[in-house]
């Protein structure tokens, strides 16, 4: 097991025969004023994410995950420090420069689909081609589809697919823009676990096909070691940042019972290395 702390990737990263880093934020910090009281989520957050990267992202309720997500998806902005996206300072832009920058490297995937009621499949992968003034898009939105081995369902309403189906349509739509990368806030999270596994295969053959960088939030461990890094936030800092040293791949083995699990993901994805390190 390999541990490396905040910005331990410094040192090379920055060489200019390295690849440019997707993620790069530096010191981070959020706080939200409330009248008088301050509330500091992020309290100093440095990360660096590389081209091809699936990383998860861990941590207790109200740790600053979906803050931290929120700034990464350039929804909203730091309170100081600096976040380069794909080479471009987005720390500082104004809001209409952000939307751009997120209409054009991000793609988003949630835990509720987000999908539009009375609208086909084929239609809502267009979509972001619309807003994006692209051609082909119809071509395009087929290819996603087809990518996410829904080419038979370009006509289906949301109602008339199954709950994975439409976390893959959703995940189309995600890619049809061809992001930089993908966000996905609990992806998994509304779905059973046969419909999750489904949706995990997915999501790991982009990125062991097409190298696309994905982050997501997790609660569940188990999804977690599908990925490739887990990141465990703790009251608003990066208390462990950790290469998962052989990645479940989606569907090869069956989902342990919920003991055998906690037994071994606290050994695994919480802290990794032998046991003497933690006693
Ligand atoms: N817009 C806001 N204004 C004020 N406080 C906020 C705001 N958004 C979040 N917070 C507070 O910031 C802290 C972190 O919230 P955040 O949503 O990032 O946690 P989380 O790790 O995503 O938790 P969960 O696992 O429950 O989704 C919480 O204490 C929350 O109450
Ligand atoms: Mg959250």
């Amino acid at each position: 097991m390999k541990w490396f702390g905040n910005g331990s990737r410094k040192n090379g990263a920055h060489k200019e025969d390295t690849p440019r880093a997707v993620i790069d934020i530096r010191d981070i910090t959020k706080t939200y004023v409330m009248g008088e009281i301050q509330l500091q989520v992020l309290r100093g957050i440095n990360l660096k994410v590389m081209p091809g990267e699936f990383l998860s992202i861990m941590g207790p309720s109200g740790s600053g995950k979906s803050t931290l997500m929120n700034i990464l998806g350039a929804l909203d902005q730091p309170t100081s420090g600096q976040y380069f996206l794909d080479g471009l300072d987005v720390s500082k832009l104004p809001e209409q420069e952000l939307a751009r920058v997120r209409n054009k490297k991000i793609g988003f995937v949630f835990q509720s689909f987000n999908l539009l009621k009375r609208t086909d499949a084929l239609r809502q992968v267009e979509l972001p081609l619309v807003y994006a003034g692209a051609s082909n898009r119809t071509k395009r939105a087929k290819a996603a589809l087809e990518s996410v081995g829904l080419g038979q369902r370009l006509d289906h309403l949301p109602s008339e697919l199954s709950g994975g189906q439409q976390q893959r349509v959703a995940i189309a739509r995600a890619l049809v823009n061809e992001p930089a990368m993908i966000l996905a806030d609990e992806p998994t999270g509304n779905l059973d676990s046969r419909s999750g596994t489904e949706v995990m295969k997915i999501f790991q053959q982009l990125n062991r096909e097409k190298g696309i960088t994905t982050i997501f939030v997790t609660h569940d461990p188990w999804i977690a070691r599908h990925t490739n890094r887990v990141v465990m936030l703790r009251d608003g800092l990066v208390i462990a940042d950790r290469e998962v040293a052989n990645p479940l791949v989606a569907g090869e083995i069956e989902r342990p019972s919920e003991a055998e699990e906690l037994e071994s993901v606290f050994k695994e994805a919480y802290y990794g290395g032998s046991e003497s390190e933690y006693n």
